[in-house]
């Protein structure tokens, strides 16, 4: 893959290169909205200890972190965190979970409580002081109960409103986040109310195994495909009283269920994924459909059925499962598959089979943008219009049918987890292409009598003619300047010098049009692009590979925002870049409300001062799907919780990879490099090419460095 693009590189490229383009959102739909989501988005005051600067939590004392400056006065005074709040669409996409307080910080309310909240900032500082340096993927696991609790209350609040006569059970698919703790908080919160676990495979089913066996009620829903041995322990965990239904996904593991069942003499639950023919949305859309690689058609369920009668065990098939695809963000798609669902599920129940539950899948999404419309990274619904919805829907099927009403279960993930984890990096420095100072004249530059190169001069005369009238033609000639001066330095008719000089005239042109473009109302198109190309590249402490692989892989929109200095205005944009060493290691899109934006506003760097950016929703799917590209390991993660008195604590801290142990992940035996290195040392002390101390403190740096983190871990990287 390529290098990072730099400066240098960037001079070299055309304009039109830089970023992707723009996708409008299509207005709201006209749902009414519930109470409590509105709620959740309505803006809280803040409290007392916010008001007087007063921050909580343990991780504050006398740590060496860095600490942002007190009092640090505003660049622009009318600018106040509200503004960021707008800016940054906080509270939009927060729901209540995140805000801004008054000392320009975001901060977490794990219970959506006004009183009680995290502030991120203390909490880096806090880790700091403990040795955990960003980047650092925080956990919030009041907020994941919370939410638990929420998705519980929406479905249990439509049953009673409908006067619905069956229940609700969430099973969360731990493919969503296989991390052990989240998944045993996820059993644990919902113990009171039956949450389940839905696996997708044989290793996802042995871990669930494990770790239910005080519960043994609980509903384990097995998808995916499944072999003989996996069908068998299915069986076995059957007999051994677990409520676990084997989905079937083929035909064949219908005569493995059978036979199993047989051979242990027991009566299986028996669960069955069609594949409905309302098409499916957004970016997931062919997980339905016929051509879906999961799922019977209608004519395979009911050769199941028949197979099921011919062994007088139609009674088995109990469970309808289907799923619709990921992030639905259109109300309509979950309304008419629901619907085609549900008249599956009573045909069946009349035909005989013993139908119990009815299984809508996963795909309720998260308004990553927080516009609340019909785009793909939002939602035109809340979560109550969603349960209530589902209920209202397979009541007034089963009613017309005369069928009983099932148990629904949904396989919701991404909703339950992704609010919770927030990954929060620094930044290194920044690189900016407007930095560029020109020259006052060109004589000043090469001198009076100089044979100064056409292109050069028609650059300068570009640059210094940029005004509102002539914003394109100056572009023009900019670029036509810059690409004849190439061709000359290629072929050794122009000197280094003038070749630099090039360069700084150039983007000095651009930032110069791209700030007369900023004051003017509507922007000629062909300019569009100049802002992103203009833009900063700021430097982050991350792998988008390893922390963010939805970004890169599937072009995931998350929200991004600095976690402090909120009371300031941000006067930079930039895109980001990460620490691999591949052009697609960086962040060009952002969320923006209605649209995507291809730069991000952000603070000036400040010498010897961190600067902190959170990306925010990143709980769901991103965990176990990074790679180790460049060798960056695992991220630290700390679980943050919150008690009583509003102090923040950590509950438990998985340290990020070692050096040592990503090698090892990739085969290689680090004692092995380091005894390696160890012997080349001393033949440089033989040699006298390096002195006995010199070759202890290489031998020091080489071990110290296997131990470290995989990440930068310097005390402040800005200059
Ligand atoms: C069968 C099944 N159930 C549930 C889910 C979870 O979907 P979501 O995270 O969109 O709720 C998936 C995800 O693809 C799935 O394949």
């Amino acid at each position: 893959m390529s290098q990072t693009a730099n400066a240098a590189q960037a001079v070299g490229s055309p304009l039109s290169a830089a970023g992707s383009s723009s996708t409008s959102s299509v207005p709201a739909s006209d749902q009414p909205k519930t109470g409590s989501d509105a709620a959740a988005t309505s803006n809280a005051a803040p409290n007392a200890a916010q008001a007087a600067g007063n921050g909580n939590g343990n991780g504050n004392g006398n740590g060496n972190g860095p600490r942002p400056r007190a009092a640090r006065p505003t660049l622009d005074p009318a600018w106040t965190v509200d503004d960021s709040n707008v800016l940054y669409n906080v509270r939009g996409w927060g729901k209540g979970f995140f805000d801004v307080n008054r000392k320009g910080h975001v901060v977490v309310r794990p219970t959506k409580e006004p009183a009680r909240e995290i502030d991120l900032l203390d909490v880096v500082l806090g880790l700091r002081e403990r040795g955990l340096r960003t980047p650092v993927l925080l956990h919030f696991s009041d907020l994941l109960q919370r939410r638990l609790l929420d998705i519980r209350d929406a479905f249990e609040g439509a049953i009673k409103d409908n006067g619905y006569r069956g229940r609700y059970l969430a099973v969360f698919p731990i493919k969503v986040n296989q991390q052990r703790r989240v998944v045993e908080e996820i059993r644990d919160y919902g113990r009171d109310h039956g949450y389940g676990l839905e696996v997708g495979s044989k290793p996802e089913l042995l871990a669930v195994m494990g770790m239910t066996t005080e519960t043994p009620d609980r509903l384990i829903i097995c998808n995916g495909f499944k072999e003989d041995r996996y069908i068998e322990f299915v069986t076995l965990a059957a007999k051994l009283g677990r409520t676990i239904i084997p989905v079937i996904e083929n035909l064949t593991e219908l005569r493995l269920i059978v036979r199993y069942a047989e051979q242990y003499g027991i009566r299986p639950r028996i669960g069955v994924r069609v594949n409905l023919s309302t098409p499916g949305a957004g970016r997931w859309r062919h997980s339905s459909g016929i051509k879906a690689k999961f799922g019977l058609s209608l004519s395979e369920v009911l050769e199941v059925l028949d197979f099921l009668k011919s062994r007088g065990m139609q009674d088995c098939l109990q469970l309808l499962h289907c799923h619709m695809g990921s992030q639905i963000h259109d109300i309509r798609q979950v309304n008419s598959g629901v619907n085609e669902l549900a008249r599956i599920y009573v045909e069946l129940a009349k035909a005989g089979a013993g139908m119990r539950y009815l299984d809508v899948g996963g795909g309720m999404g998260i308004d990553y943008d927080g516009s609340q419309t019909n785009f793909e990274f939002s939602t035109n619904y809340t979560l109550q219009e969603y349960a209530s919805n589902i209920v209202y829907k397979i009541m007034s099927v089963c009613d017309e049918e005369g069928v009983d009403h099932p148990t629904i279960v949904t396989e919701s993930g991404r909703a339950m987890v992704a609010q919770q984890s927030v990954l929060v990096f620094d930044v290194l420095g920044a690189n900016r292409l407007d930095r560029f100072q020109v020259p006052t004249t060109l004589e000043a530059e090469f001198g009076a009598d100089a044979e100064i190169p056409r292109p050069v001069i028609d650059l300068w005369e570009a640059y210094s003619m940029v005004s509102e009238r002539r914003l394109l033609e100056c572009y023009h000639d900019a670029l036509q300047a810059r690409d004849e001066a190439l061709s000359l330095f290629s072929v050794g008719y122009m000197s280094l010098k003038e070749r630099a000089l090039v360069e700084r005239l150039f983007w000095a042109t651009c930032a110069k049009i791209r700030d007369k473009c900023r004051e003017m109302p509507s922007i000629p198109e062909e300019l569009q692009d100049l802002e992103s190309a203009v833009s900063d590249t700021y430097f982050c402490n991350l792998s988008i590979f390893q922390s963010l692989p939805d970004i890169w892989a599937i072009s995931q929109l998350f929200p991004i925002v600095p976690i402090h200095r909120l009371d300031e205005k941000p006067t930079r944009k930039a895109t980001l870049a990460d620490l691999t060493c591949d052009s697609d290691g960086k962040i060009d899109r952002f969320v923006d409300d209605h649209d995507i934006k291809k730069t991000l506003e952000l603070h000036e760097l400040r010498e010897g001062e961190e600067y902190f950016i959170g990306a925010f929703l990143v709980g769901a799917y991103q965990e176990t799907l990074g790679d180790l590209h460049n060798l960056f390991g695992d991220t630290h993660v700390a679980h943050v919780r919150l008690d009583e008195n509003n102090q923040w604590w950590i509950d438990e801290i998985v340290e990020g990879d070692s050096v040592r142990e990503v090698l090892h992940y990739v085969q290689y035996d680090a004692t092995r490099l380091a005894m390696d290195v160890r012997k080349e040392v001393e033949r440089a002390v033989r040699s006298k090419a390096m002195t006995a101390a010199e070759s202890h403190q290489l031998v020091k740096a080489y071990e110290a460095g296997l131990a470290g983190y995989t990440y930068l871990e310097c005390e402040s990287h800005l200059d």
